[in-house]
């Protein structure tokens, strides 16, 4: 059976300012952002996946958004190696937490971040790596070393989309969902030779993170809010959607996606 790995939202909350939508002054609704989170791991229960914990930790608000922790594949794991001081010490929780379900740890460099899910995703056997605002350039030939994978990399250039997990969601190996303010002119047309179906965001789905979503084989678990058109254009290719309010963890800068670390 799939597994996702979630944190649950206990110390969540806006502590500091690391990207362009936190504000300090914006605090999280506890109450509101746990039903949210309950709501998503209801979902992927119904939708058949297992559901994994890892016990949250006090004084890591930002550890709710669990696809950041690393990345698990095979029997390896590349931990995470965070870009901002804030988050840094999540490296750890995940370290430890992987190598007890018997992960062989891959770490990186001082000098060479590598934020995990949020910049390395992987559809139809290949893998994306979104560098710029977060990971380096460099974490690509780590990746391709150890985990034996063949990473194309893209530039991320909007602040605002500084993961690439909120700036490209792939549905299966043919069809994703890209917003194109994320990427270089480059890049677009990397990803329009890796995909034939691309579905543009537009500014008013942007606004929910619609990229930030989760595929469960035919099933499409994205934010609540997002445009009927872009519901419809993602029937069209024969996904279900569900949707979930994410509205206390967009204040976070995160969104569905953000709050799943899957394993492949
Ligand atoms: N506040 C977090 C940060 O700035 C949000 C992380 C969002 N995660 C993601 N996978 N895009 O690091």
């Amino acid at each position: 059976m799939k597994k996702v790995l979630l944190c649950p939202p206990t110390f969540y909350d806006i502590e500091y300012e690391i990207n362009p939508w936190m504000h300090v002054q914006n605090k999280v609704n506890n109450r509101k952002a746990l039903g949210e989170y309950e709501a998503l791991k209801n979902a992927y229960k119904s939708l058949g996946l297992e559901v994994l914990e890892i016990t949250p930790v006090k004084g890591l608000p930002d550890m709710v958004y669990a696809a950041n922790l690393g990345f698990p594949f095979g029997n390896k794991f590349a931990v995470s190696n965070f870009r901002y001081e804030q988050r840094r010490k999540e490296s750890n929780f995940a370290k430890e937490y992987f190598e007890d379900l018997g992960f062989k740890i891959v770490t990186f460099s001082e000098n060479i971040y590598f934020e995990g899910q949020g910049d390395l995703t992987t559809a139809g056997g290949k893998y994306f790596m979104g560098w710029g605002k977060r990971s380096s350039r460099e974490a690509k030939d780590i990746l391709n070393q150890e985990l034996g994978i063949n990473c194309i990399d893209l530039e991320l250039r909007d602040p605002y989309f500084y993961h690439l997990d909120m700036s490209l969601g792939p549905l299966d190996s043919k069809t994703a969902l890209i917003n194109p303010r994320s990427f270089t002119q480059e890049g677009l047309l990397k990803l329009k030779g890796e995909f034939d179906n691309i579905i543009e965001t537009s500014e008013e789905d942007n606004k929910f993170m619609a990229c930030n979503l989760v595929t469960v084989a035919k099933t499409v678990v994205i934010a609540k809010g997002i445009s009927d058109k872009l519901k419809n254009d993602i029937k069209k290719y024969g996904f279900d959607v569900v949707e979930i309010s994410m509205d206390e963890f967009r204040k976070g800068g995160g969104s569905i996606k953000c709050l799943t670390l899957e394993f492949y």
